[in-house]
C-alpha cells in the first residue's frame, strides 16, 4: 500500500515536470560578439545629445543629466563595412553626480542574419568611462523571448577624424 501511494505520488511530478517542459521547454544558452559603429559627430551621426546643449560644440557626457538617443548601426565584425546585424536604438542618460555613470536603456533591434526580427533589451548603469562596462540583458522578443543575462562594452577603436567609435559588445544570455 505503501509503496503504491509512493509510486502515485512519483507519477504525479513526473507529469507536473513534464507539463512544465510542454509549456515553456528549456533555457538555452547564446553568447555572441558584435559591433556598435557608433557615429558620433558629423552628417551621419549615429547619437545625439538631447538635454542640455552641446557645451562647445562637444557632446558632454559627463554632465550630470546629460541625455542622448542613440540608433547606432550594429555590424558582425569590427570593420563598419562588414554584415549589418542590428541597430542599437535607444537612449542613455548620465546619472552619476560626477558623470562616472550613464544608464543605458537600449534595444538590439536585429533587422538582419538568423536573429533578424528579434530583440534585446538592455538596461542599466554603465561605468561609462572604464575600459570594460558590464550591463544587464533585461528581456527580448522572438527568439529572445524571457530572456536574462549581461553583457560587456568596450570601445576597442576610436577615429576621431571620422567621428567613429567601435564598441565590441560581448552577450551571454538565457532565453527559450
Ligand atoms: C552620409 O550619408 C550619405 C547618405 O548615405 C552619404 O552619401 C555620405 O557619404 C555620408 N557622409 C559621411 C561623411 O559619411
Ligand atoms: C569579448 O569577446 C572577444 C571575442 O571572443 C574577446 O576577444 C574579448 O576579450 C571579449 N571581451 C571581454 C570584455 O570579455
Amino acid at each position: 500500500m505503501a509503496s503504491y501511494s509512493i509510486k502515485l505520488y512519483e507519477i504525479l511530478i513526473l507529469a507536473l515536470i513534464t507539463c512544465t517542459k510542454a509549456k515553456l521547454g528549456e533555457f538555452k544558452e547564446t553568447s555572441m560578439t558584435i559591433y556598435f559603429q557608433d557615429q558620433f559627430g558629423g552628417p551621419n551621426a549615429t547619437v545625439a545629445q538631447i538635454l542640455p546643449e552641446y557645451i562647445g560644440g562637444h557632446l558632454s557626457f559627463k554632465k550630470f543629466g546629460a541625455i542622448f538617443c542613440t540608433d547606432d548601426l550594429v555590424t558582425e565584425g569590427f570593420d563598419v563595412s562588414s554584415a549589418q546585424v542590428a541597430r542599437a536604438q535607444g537612449m542613455y542618460l548620465t546619472s552619476a553626480l560626477d558623470g562616472s555613470n550613464t544608464h543605458v536603456l537600449v534595444s538590439i533591434v536585429f533587422n538582419n542574419g538568423e536573429y533578424k526580427g528579434s530583440t534585446l533589451e538592455i538596461q542599466g548603469a554603465s561605468a561609462q568611462f572604464e575600459r570594460v562596462r558590464e550591463v544587464a540583458v533585461v528581456g527580448g522578443t522572438g527568439k529572445f523571448r524571457f530572456a536574462r543575462g549581461y553583457l560587456t562594452f568596450e570601445t576597442i577603436h576610436i577615429n576621431v577624424e571620422a567621428n567613429l567609435a567601435v564598441i565590441q559588445c560581448n552577450i551571454t544570455v538565457l532565453h527559450y
